[in-house]
């Protein structure tokens, strides 16, 4: 005896049938306008080091810098954001202030070649001391308020030299009332603050860290950058940032914290942006060189889920071939 099986009444299939159709109820699209592309800058002439866990992302010099600016523009990519190598480190990361350091020769070198490019900066002093943390040592820990003075002179120091938007990233407590504050009083209240306000301490940055030469020499970064398992605690953080001014709210890393990229989208009617970090970068580069997976569905298939998460912009090494990709 043949079993009766019921027919489907609603057959979800019946808009999958067709490009088109599918392009109608598509329900999130990723483009050019999301991006923001990280670079790198070191101290020198005419080098570009391509970074060997990071295929295809190099350290410039500022010259190189430039012309890699003029490039992001070309594709129509709104924003960079800088990362610089100094030439010396000390224990309480000078450079990262001082008017001729590398990202304040950076930015000016951009912003003349450019000066259309959004240019960010993010702030921290961790790739300029000799000790590689993210603020003052004091007894073998890092110092929250003596921090606080110097991250305000580096995000001075870099609105001085023109950059467009301020990112902390140091996870020190207080820190973005204290920019804003100092920002406002110096006449820039309208540059804007883009805070790493739930920043955790992840073995993604692994690559990173080779490329700004910015791992701890001892110790770790848990004792300021969140732990991986907490959620609300990620809401806490974000909750201060936008209470000490913070205009633009970041999620980072974004592929292990998608849940926490849409929590503070639905909690927070805010901008939300979302680093897809190196080791992220690195993961799917890697892959596909082994010929594993497919380096552009993957990374679309990533960078798509970001946004569906809740994401309204995302950082990536990805973004000129996302650009490239779309285009095509
Ligand atoms: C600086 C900083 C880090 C990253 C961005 N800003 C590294 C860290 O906190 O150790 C990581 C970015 C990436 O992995 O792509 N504090």
């Amino acid at each position: 005896m043949q079993t009766h099986i019921e027919k489907p009444f609603y057959r979800p299939r019946r808009l999958r049938a067709h490009e088109n159709l599918r392009r109608l109820i598509r329900e999130t699209t990723l483009s050019v306008d999301d991006l923001i592309y990280p670079m790198f800058v070191v101290h020198g002439h005419n080098t570009a080091t391509e970074i060997s866990a990071m295929p295809g992302c190099y350290q410039y010099s500022v010259d190189n810098l430039a012309n890699a600016a003029k490039e992001l523009a070309a594709l129509g990519i709104p924003g960079t954001i800088l990362f610089g190598i100094p030439d010396t480190k000390d224990a309480l990361g000078s450079e990262a202030y001082a008017e001729d350091g590398i990202i304040q020769q950076a930015v000016r070198a951009i912003k003349d070649a450019v000066p259309n490019l959004l240019v960010m900066t993010d702030v921290c002093l961790c790739e300029y001391t000799d000790h590689g943390h993210c603020g003052v040592i004091e007894a073998g820990e890092v110092q929250n308020d003596a921090t606080l003075a110097l991250l305000v002179k580096e995000s001075l120091s870099h609105a001085r030299a023109g950059a467009d938007v301020i990112a902390p990233s140091d996870m020190m407590d207080g820190r973005v009332r204290a920019i804003r504050a100092a920002l406002d009083e110096n006449g820039y209240e309208n540059v804007p603050i883009m805070a790493y306000a739930a920043k955790y301490a992840s073995a993604f940055y692994g690559p990173f860290r080779e490329a700004a030469e910015s791992t701890p020499q001892f110790g770790d970064r848990r004792s300021y950058q969140m732990d991986p398992a907490n959620a609300e605690e990620a809401l806490r953080e974000v909750a201060l940032d936008i209470e000490e001014g913070a205009d633009i709210l970041m999620v980072k890393p974004a592929l292990s914290y998608l849940d926490v990229i849409h929590q503070v989208k639905t909690e927070f009617q805010v901008p939300v942006a979302a680093y897809n970090v190196s080791g992220e970068y690195a993961m799917v580069k890697a892959a596909a060189q082994n010929g594993w997976i497919d380096e552009q569905r993957v990374a679309l298939e990533v960078l798509t889920g970001i946004k569906r998460a809740g994401a309204d912009m995302i950082l990536t090494y990805f973004a000129k071939s996302v650009v490239e990709w779309l285009n095509s």
